[in-house]
């Protein structure tokens, strides 16, 4: 949510700054900006997509600028517009700052600092900032000191980056709950929201962690706590490399990460599941013998796709491992009081490990004396840091908004540690074993699947002009229905609705009519027959039907308008193959409407604000 980016070294900063944004537009797109610094301050800033900031400058006209900052927004306060586009300035614009995140209290710091005197052009928080570090700038004439200064005034949360042509070779940087890592090159810095803005730079970075400031110039850089007392940083090493992070001849990146998913799959149990010895490995979950066995309830905390991941989990880890579940939106159980007892062991799931609401119930259970564990995609992110243990599901870098690749490898991480638990309940090493072997066949299975993509397309072409579709699955695959609705929603902005198949008696059905499809998980499982019953109840009502169903199965012709068949495989491993037709109707829906299916309007991928 909001990237911002920053360079100091000897190339044209405005070329990196933009290549960086570009890279980070994936965090918002409202509108962005950048300020350079040498002996003036230069900066552009526009409503809209990066591309229409870089139509809007004359790279060789600001080549010799060496130092800068910009942002890509995705606006909280204040309407998207070139006026309330970042940077934002002090009152002689000498100073700019970009920041991600919210000042709570900006308000009122508006109204003293207006009092003092101070202009304000825009409508967003961010500006204080600036015109704090102005006042405070006067006083200490020192760009790191004003900054520091600053900062305890600010409630709320912040990444910021700071220039000022009092001090152009130098770059202000400071965290307060927004990730911000430092890239170091060979005598240049660059500093990002995430390592996609500088991985084609350099791979070596260093994570600043909440309540640091760094001072940061073409040199290398020195960080503090907020107390001014030194800290040493440990630098680490991005594993993945710039295609990582390119679409790779597909149109869409998202296009592309569902395509990836027997790749990702593999990844996430390679190493973790050894299959003959019938045991899972997950040693990063660092829990001794006896905490495995003091485990009396498992909490999942999560929001968005990660959290439908969880739902799934329960099912996953209740029959495997018998041990009762509970599945909690990271916002609701933030500030709730939620009871926590001994016996207790919390998983936060997330793919960024960035989103506020997930991070903040992660403080809030390690608060209460409860282990918590991650179970994150992205290396060095905040969540996997403050857990105390966890799992990669090594899904590389997600880049398009709506989550798909990194829903299964988390299911896959969740398949793993509910047979681990499992195998600590006595599960035979037999049965691990059989369910391994079957873990390991779901990549192939999955791209079978995914070779129907020609047909889920023929059938996105049907239905794509609906503005309603109602999702229905039982047992493990209610969550997937839930999950098969909010990536239509996401991306094609129909209005689509998840339920448990047999719930729908109790409400959506009056909804159902010609106009109305219905998208039905109808596997062959122990509910398949009721699940018939549920066909026929929709039909009567002239709803139209499409089947995900089991190969083989021929009778689901007799109900449905349209099926797509995936493998047989067990009830508790389907959701990976009944996702992936869901994820490719939504897809091609979204690209027949003309949606911007990366970049879909509203929302971002790592949602750092509450
Ligand atoms: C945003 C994204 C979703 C994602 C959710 C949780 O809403 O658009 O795709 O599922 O955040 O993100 P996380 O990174 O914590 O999994």
């Amino acid at each position: 949510m909001c990237g911002i980016v920053g360079y100091i070294g000897s190339r044209s900063a405005a070329e990196i700054i933009i290549g960086g944004l570009k890279r980070l537009e994936y965090r918002g797109y409202d509108s962005s900006g950048l300020a350079l610094v040498g002996d003036e301050l230069f900066y552009k800033k526009t409503k809209g997509k990066i591309k229409f900031l870089e139509e809007k400058i004359d790279f060789s006209t600001v080549a010799h600028f060496r130092t800068g900052i910009g942002h890509t927004r995705w606006a909280t306060h204040g309407a998207p517009s070139d006026i309330n586009a970042h940077p934002h300035f002090d009152c002689k614009q000498h100073i700019a700052v970009v920041h991600n995140g919210i000042i709570e209290n900006y308000a009122a710091i508006k109204t003293l600092l207006m009092e003092k005197g101070h202009c304000f052009a825009s409508e967003t928080d961010t500006e204080v900032i600036a015109h704090l570090i102005e006042m405070y700038y006067q006083r200490d004439n020192s760009l790191l000191e004003a900054v520091r200064n600053s900062l305890p005034l600010l409630e709320g949360t912040y990444g910021i980056l700071v220039i000022s042509v009092h001090e152009p070779g130098k770059i202000i940087a400071a965290r307060k709950g927004s990730p911000l890592i430092v890239g170091i090159g060979s005598e240049e810095l660059f500093v990002a929201s995430d390592a996609s803005a500088v991985v084609e730079h350099t791979r070596r970075v260093v994570y600043l962690d909440d309540g640091e400031i760094a001072e940061i110039t073409a040199h290398g850089f020195t960080t503090y706590d907020f107390n001014k007392k030194l800290v040493q940083k440990d630098e680490s090493h991005i594993s993945w490399d710039i295609k990582a992070i390119e679409k790779q001849g597909f149109p869409h990146f998202m296009l592309k990460e569902i395509f990836e998913q027997p790749h990702t799959i593999r990844n996430a149990f390679r190493g973790r599941a050894l299959i003959e010895e019938g045991e899972v490995r997950l040693d990063g979950l660092r829990l001794t013998p006896e905490e495995f066995g003091q485990v009396q309830r498992i909490l999942f905390v999560a929001c968005g796709t990660s959290w439908h991941a969880g739902l799934v989990g329960e099912y996953l880890i209740e029959e495997f491992a018998r041990i009762p579940v509970e599945v909690e939106y990271a916002s609701e159980f933030r500030y709730r009081k939620p009871v926590l007892r001994k016996g207790d062991l919390v998983f936060v799931i997330s793919q960024s490990g960035e989103t506020a609401d997930t991070l903040a119930a992660l403080r809030e259970a390690k608060s209460r004396g409860v282990k918590v564990l991650g179970i994150t995609n992205v290396v060095g992110s905040t969540i996997a840091r403050e857990t105390d243990g966890g799992v990669y599901i090594h899904a590389g870098p997600e880049i398009g908004v709506a989550s798909t690749k990194a829903f299964t490898s988390q299911i896959v991480v969740i398949v793993l540690i509910a047979l681990l638990f499992a195998r600590k309940n006595d599960m035979p090493r037999e049965e691990v074993r059989e369910y391994l072997r079957e873990l390991e066949k779901i990549p192939e299975l999955v791209q079978t699947v995914l070779d129907r993509n020609d047909e889920i397309r023929e059938i996105a072409e049907k239905y794509y002009t609906r503005t309603n579709f109602l999702y229905l699955g039982r047992g493990v695959n209610f969550p997937v229905a839930l999950e098969g609705a909010l990536k239509l929603k996401e991306i094609s902005y129909i209005h689509a609705e998840g339920y448990p198949a047999a719930e729908m008696k109790h409400g959506p059905i009056a909804l159902i009519d010609e106009h109305m499809p219905v998208v039905f998980i109808a596997i062959k499982d122990e509910v398949y027959r009721k699940i018939i019953s549920n066909m026929e109840e929709v039909r009567a009502r002239k709803g139209e039907i499409i089947a995900i169903a089991t190969e083989g199965d021929s009778e689901i012709h007799r109900y449905a308008s349209h099926v797509i068949y995936i493998p047989t495989v067990s009830k508790l491993f389907s959701p990976l193959l009944t996702v992936i037709p869901l994820q490719l109707l939504a897809y091609h829906i979204a690209v027949l409407r003309g949606c911007s299916v990366d970049e879909p309007r509203n929302l971002a991928k790592s949602v750092t604000v509450e």
